[in-house]
């Protein structure tokens, strides 16, 4: 996705794109370490959100699984939780990764998310449950501790039905609301860019969402989705780059993997740190389950924010500071990847200024890595992965290349630890159609000039 007309207007006076270092504004892999990053316990006590809010949103998801387990059958064993597995890398693809198999590697996949395929769920599905609550309440149609199963009922479908949900995506949170606000009944309109994939718009058409195409990039999506809502009384807008309510949707995900990891007796602690790599587009999925770990396992959670090489918006508002937006045109890069999730080229500013100071470091990555690590986790694991989704591989390896070309870093020295363990989450993929499986399985395996 590219834009011609950088949007999101000038840099912050004060800042110089040139002291980025020259990978990062060459396109290069880079492993860039946080210079804002502070001890959890610092940069948590300064924000005005924590365990209380989180564990609210975990509550909020709780009441509502009776309803989803209703709305959606595969959910009912699980009590209506959208939540994914943790998998156990075979030793054979950790080794091809990290160069060793002495620490162990943790896939958490939601690209085969329930419901949707895809994280954009937790944030997405979250907050259409939260605004349906809102409407049920005020009508009276259920009480604040009652059955919420009961909102599949015509009554709270004929309610929700005028009203509409409105959206600006690259396509996953379009998705992940389109499936939810149209089970209840509510009308759906999606803003993407006209170079967003055409299936997954599709996908959207199916669903009788109103799929509204602009040109420009993904910023410029979101622009036209939130002018939209606002000339229509009945219209709720779901802002990927402004919203709590999508943060917090995604922070309980920090939980989920808590248990399990527990579960499988994989401890996290000072010595044994938990070095996660987070694909990030504007950042709400990435920086939620950033805030939700580091409030659970404090500086223990390593937590890295990856990006394509050419689409770093989170590294580059970070390096910039939380004063002003600042995007990659500004930083001479342009935004174009094949990585269609994390085609973003300004960060949610949100999400930048709460984790700016939790966040360890960026990791940028090439698309061309992307298809082979697709390709590795679909040969050797068995995961069907967008390119998006195998960012986190990709972004394992740069690491470890730095590690063994002697690179030294608070980031280096943490995952180099021989009690660490490396959990990539993977964040689509599993509903990709067949032929665009197929193209990227392709893509892997063509000359390295013809990546697009
Ligand atoms: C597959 C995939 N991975 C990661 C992300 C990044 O999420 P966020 O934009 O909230 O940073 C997205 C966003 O759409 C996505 O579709």
């Amino acid at each position: 996705m590219i834009s011609p007309e950088p949007p999101s207007g000038r840099p912050a006076a004060d800042w110089n794109p040139d002291r980025l270092p020259p990978d990062v504004r060459g396109g290069r892999p880079t492993l860039w370490s946080n210079p804002r990053h502070r001890t959890a316990k610092t940069a948590l006590d300064r924000l005005t959100l924590g365990h209380r809010e989180v564990r609210d949103a975990g509550s909020r998801w709780a009441r509502f699984g009776p309803l989803l387990s209703r709305l959606f059958p595969e959910t009912a064993p699980a009590g209506g939780r959208i939540d994914s597995r943790l998998i156990h890398l075979p030793a054979a693809f950790q080794r091809k990764l990290l160069g060793s198999g002495r620490n162990p590697v943790l896939v958490k996949a939601d690209h085969d998310l329930p419901v949707t395929g895809c994280i954009k769920a937790r944030g997405g599905v979250y907050e259409v449950l939260s605004h349906a609550e809102e409407l049920a309440l005020a009508a009276g149609l259920v009480e604040p501790d009652g059955d919420y199963a009961r909102l599949a009922n015509d009554e709270a479908r004929r309610l929700f039905g005028g009203h509409s949900i409105v959206v600006g995506s690259t396509g996953n949170l379009g998705f992940s609301v389109g499936v939810i606000a149209r089970a209840l009944g509510f009308k759906a309109e999606v803003h993407m860019s006209s170079d967003a994939k055409s299936w997954k718009k599709d996908r959207l058409r199916a669903l009788a969402v109103k799929v509204v195409e602009h040109e420009g990039d993904y910023t410029t999506a979101v622009a036209a989705a939130r002018a939209a809502a606002a000339r229509d009384a009945k219209a709720y807008f779901i802002d990927d780059e402004n919203s709590l309510r999508l943060f917090l949707g995604y922070a309980v995900a920090a939980a989920d993997l808590a248990r399990q990891l527990a579960a499988d007796d994989i401890p996290v602690d000072a010595d044994h740190p938990l070095i996660l790599y987070l694909p990030c587009g504007v950042g709400g999925a990435p920086g939620g389950i950033t805030l939700g770990l580091k409030l659970i396992f404090g500086d223990a959670a390593v937590c890295l924010m990856v990006e394509p090489v050419r689409s770093p918006c989170m590294l580059v508002q970070l390096a910039a500071g939380p004063a002003r937006s600042v995007s990659v045109y500004d930083a001479g890069l342009d935004n174009r990847t094949d990585a269609d999730g994390l085609a973003v080229a300004a960060a949610s500013m949100l999400v930048a200024r709460m984790i700016g100071e939790l966040v360890d470091g960026c990791i940028t990555v090439e698309d061309r890595s992307l298809y082979e690590w697709a390709s590795h986790a679909w040969h050797e694991a068995g995961l069907r992965l967008e390119p998006s989704a195998a960012a986190g591989f990709a972004a394992a390896a740069v690491l470890a290349d730095a590690a063994k070309a002697g690179a030294r870093s608070p980031v280096i020295e943490a995952a180099s630890k021989p009690g660490a363990t490396h959990l990539i989450w993977t964040t689509g993929g599993q509903l990709l159609p067949q032929q665009e499986f197929d193209r990227v399985l392709a893509q892997a395996r063509a000359p390295v000039d013809a990546t697009p």
